[in-house]
């Protein structure tokens, strides 16, 4: 049964990301979906080895809007996240049924090229991981790999850390050593090093989770400018992140496999963040939203 006081303990649904889809004829299909798609992922599978780590997961993520992730550990979040972007493919005994289409193309067919689909979808991790160079090499690095001139990289690097909202704050120091940055500085970096490449998408796996609660705000505030821009799929744990960024959230949970013993993360609930926070359909999203999940 529904609680009626539940989306007053919920965390508050921001109305910067909900209500910001576009006031004319918006596309909306039955999945919610209100622009065009980036993201169609029909019936994926993912295992390692013989384990069925996620099973038959279907969702949309839409272009410009923040797509989170939810749910308990181990339900599959991040191992979902990398089959995005094929970075499971990099994991020996990982494999993806099913079909992940990205603009209409499965990125799992033969003849696409891996590190292509990761140029264009790029990923940001939970533990900023800036390489032992400086901060203009840290984002000049993929262009330059990529065939950039000097001067190109210079353009690259200053607007990336613009982008980033890093740039103030290093561009009198770019042959500094990146690990010489604070937490939330090293992760703004990854950030500028990942938009350097000028991706379609990024991936971000709890990039907050290290962070203090000032520095996790500059990352939010930096999210939702960057969707303007690019499009964004986000794991959290922290539930208000998700209801003040995300436009549309994927609850995840695990179900048993009671001959094995082993749990198999499903996803239970996908639709606009604002639903899924106040009236969710289905009791196990309304228990994990609401704190009582466990
Ligand atoms: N490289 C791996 N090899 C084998 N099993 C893995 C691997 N990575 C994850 N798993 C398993 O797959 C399942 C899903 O893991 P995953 O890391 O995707 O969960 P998660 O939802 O991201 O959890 P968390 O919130 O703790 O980060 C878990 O049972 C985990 O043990
Ligand atoms: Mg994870």
């Amino acid at each position: 049964m529904s609680d009626p006081t539940m989306s007053g303990a919920g965390p508050t649904v921001s109305p910067r990301r909900i209500g910001a889809a576009p006031q004319t004829a918006p596309q909306r299909g039955p999945a919610g979906i209100d622009g065009p798609t980036v993201f169609d992922i029909k019936d994926a599978n993912v295992f390692y080895g013989a384990f069925h780590a996620v099973k038959g997961v279907n969702f949309t993520v839409v272009k410009n809007e923040i797509t989170a992730l939810i749910g308990p550990s181990g339900c599959g979040k991040s191992t979902l996240l990398r089959s995005l972007n094929r970075m499971n493919d990099l994991i020996p005994g990982a494999r993806v049924e099913g079909t992940v289409s990205y603009h209409g193309k499965n990125i799992y067919d033969p003849g696409v090229d891996p590190v292509e689909v990761r140029r264009r979808i790029g990923m940001v991790f939970q533990k900023a991981n800036p390489f032992p160079k400086s901060i203009y090499d840290n984002v000049a690095y993929g262009p330059k790999i990529h065939g950039a001139s000097r001067t190109e990289r210079d353009g690259i690097v200053e607007d990336s850390l613009k982008k980033a909202a890093l740039w103030d704050e290093v561009k009198d120091n770019l042959k500094k050593s990146a690990l010489a940055l604070s937490g939330g500085q090293q992760q703004r970096l990854c950030i500028a090093r990942t938009i350097a490449l000028q991706p379609d998408v990024v991936l971000m796996d709890e990039p907050c989770s290290a962070l203090d609660p000032i520095a996790t705000a500059r990352i939010e505030e930096l999210m939702v400018d960057l969707a303007k821009q690019f499009t964004i799929v986000i794991v959290t744990h922290n539930m208000q992140q998700a209801a003040r960024v995300s436009d549309k959230t994927a609850f995840f949970s695990t179900e048993v496999n009671e001959r094995s013993d082993t749990r198999t993360g499903v996803l239970v609930e996908f639709d606009d963040t604002q639903r899924i926070f106040t009236t969710p359909a289905d009791q196990r999203t309304e228990n994990y939203v609401t704190g009582r999940f466990g």
